[in-house]
């Protein structure tokens, strides 16, 4: 059984008293609902996030990590800064990352190691650009990030670890892969999984689709069969557009 995970990225938004304010609204209308729900503000929020997500059941993780314990990384953050706030969840990879900052496949491996040597549980974040999908290099581009991307994580770690798919240009356009389109490349990220892991890991690897999933495609969208949550950017920062997104992950 793979419960539902929805996530909500709030990139470069919500300032700490902003980010509080929301979180206390998010907390109040999904209370009781048995979907995971995570929210990953900037660094600076969250602390204030932290405190107004006590008692709740909405997960706080950060958007990155350094790959470092810790040194002369001018800007850079630790897990075990994080884990002195209460935070052992990351996102890794994502797209943004990967392209503002070119952040390279074995980069983000390393992450996810020190991630994992942290006991952090993680968004590993994969996904084409528009021009890869236009020359049919779908398949080869989600190998390469899910084979390097989980170099040397173990079989039992894999229960720490979810799978992101967004493809690049559905990420903040409007555009969303149809539902067919993203389940097929969800059902080769778990092929992919499979080959590693073996068919139960697979079967218990969470995937979640993002890329412009508002309240008005996540229906559709969690109806498929390998899709098993969101990550939500834009529609994250609203609790009238995040709740129902929320409450469309939850178990009959
Ligand atoms: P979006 O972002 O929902 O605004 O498209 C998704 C993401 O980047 O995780």
């Amino acid at each position: 059984m793979r419960i539902p995970y929805i996530a909500g990225n709030w990139k470069m938004n919500m300032t700490p008293s902003q980010g509080a304010a929301l979180v206390k609204e998010l907390a109040k209308q999904v209370k009781g609902c048995n979907a995971k729900v995570m929210v990953a503000p900037p660094f600076v929020t969250i602390p204030a996030v932290v405190e107004a997500a006590k008692g709740t059941n909405i997960i706080v993780a950060a958007q990155n990590i350094n790959e470092h314990d810790s040194g002369a990384y001018t800007g850079e953050v630790s897990c075990e800064m994080l884990m002195d706030l209460g935070v052992g969840n990351v996102i890794i990879g994502h797209s943004e990352r990967r392209i503002i900052y070119k952040e390279s496949d074995e980069l983000i491996n390393a992450k996810v190691l020190k991630a994992l040597s942290h006991n952090f549980d993680i968004v590993l974040c994969v996904g084409e650009t528009l021009e890869e999908r236009e020359a049919g290099k779908l398949e080869e581009v989600l190998s390469r990030q899910v084979n390097v991307g989980l170099k040397g994580v173990t079989a039992s770690q894999m229960s720490a670890i979810t799978i992101a798919y967004e493809p690049v240009w559905a990420i903040g356009t409007g555009k969303t892969a149809t539902p067919e389109d993203a389940n097929k490349a969800h059902a080769f990220i778990r092929s992919l999984v499979a080959n590693l892991y073996g068919k139960k890991v697979a079967e218990e690897t969470i995937i979640q689709y993002g890329g412009s999933v508002k309240p008005s495609n996540v229906k559709e969208l969690m109806a498929c069969e390998h899709i098993d949550g969101a990550l939500v950017g834009g529609a994250s920062l609203k609790a009238e557009q995040f709740v129902p997104i929320v409450r469309c992950g939850v178990l009959e």
